[in-house]
């Protein structure tokens, strides 16, 4: 059983849209009871604007400085879980900082499960295209190699939301004890 008394590193949960970042990751959190963060969600109450029009009427570029800040400055260093906008991990340097900050874990799945969970979803601007299959996959094609840098990798296709969250909970606290063993002897 984790020892929830002391404080323990954050866990990031990274990975494309519609991995099932924010679902795992608020159960992931209640269950271990640590305070659950969703980066976009923070970014959006912070602006007063939502990421569709922060795109369309700020740029991209603000958006992901805004995702810098929240790593670097914005937000508590131990006993979170942090839900990760899909971007945020592959942007330079960026998946070496979790890395330094806490567990990170990203979590798959197939580019169909990700095309039926995000479609008819307004809330992410770059897939509101002709054709986000085609996007889909241009995007992960960049981005794949940064996903799997992360180390652990969990798949969210074709399971249930029980076993993934348990799955993660127990890479969490695997990770963590040599993380924080680690941490000592540097
Ligand atoms: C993005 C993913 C979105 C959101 C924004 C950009 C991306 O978050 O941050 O639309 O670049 O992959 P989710 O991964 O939670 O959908």
């Amino acid at each position: 059983m984790l020892d929830i008394s002391n404080i323990q590193p954050n866990l990031y949960i990274i990975g494309f849209m519609g991995t099932g970042k924010s679902v795992i990751g608020k159960r992931v959190a209640s269950s271990i009871r640590f305070e659950f963060i969703d980066t976009d969600s923070v970014i959006e109450a912070e602006e007063n604007i939502s990421i569709r029009e922060m795109f369309n009427f700020l740029g991209e570029s603000h958006f992901r400085q805004m995702e810098r800040k929240f790593i670097e400055t914005g937000h508590p260093p131990n006993n979170c879980v942090v839900s990760c906008g899909g971007g945020l991990a592959v942007q330079p340097g960026m998946l070496d900082l979790l890395k330094q900050k806490g567990i990170v874990i990203s979590l798959f799945a197939s580019t169909q499960v990700i095309l039926s969970r995000v479609l008819g979803k307004d809330k992410r601007p770059l897939l509101n295209v002709d054709n986000p299959e085609e996007k889909i996959l241009a995007l992960l094609k960049e981005r794949e190699k940064f996903y799997l840098e992360a180390g652990t990798a969990v798949s969210t296709d074709n399971r249930s939301i029980p076993e993934i969250v348990d799955h993660i909970r127990r890479i969490y606290l695997r990770e963590s004890q040599s993380w924080i063993k680690k941490k000592e002897y540097v």
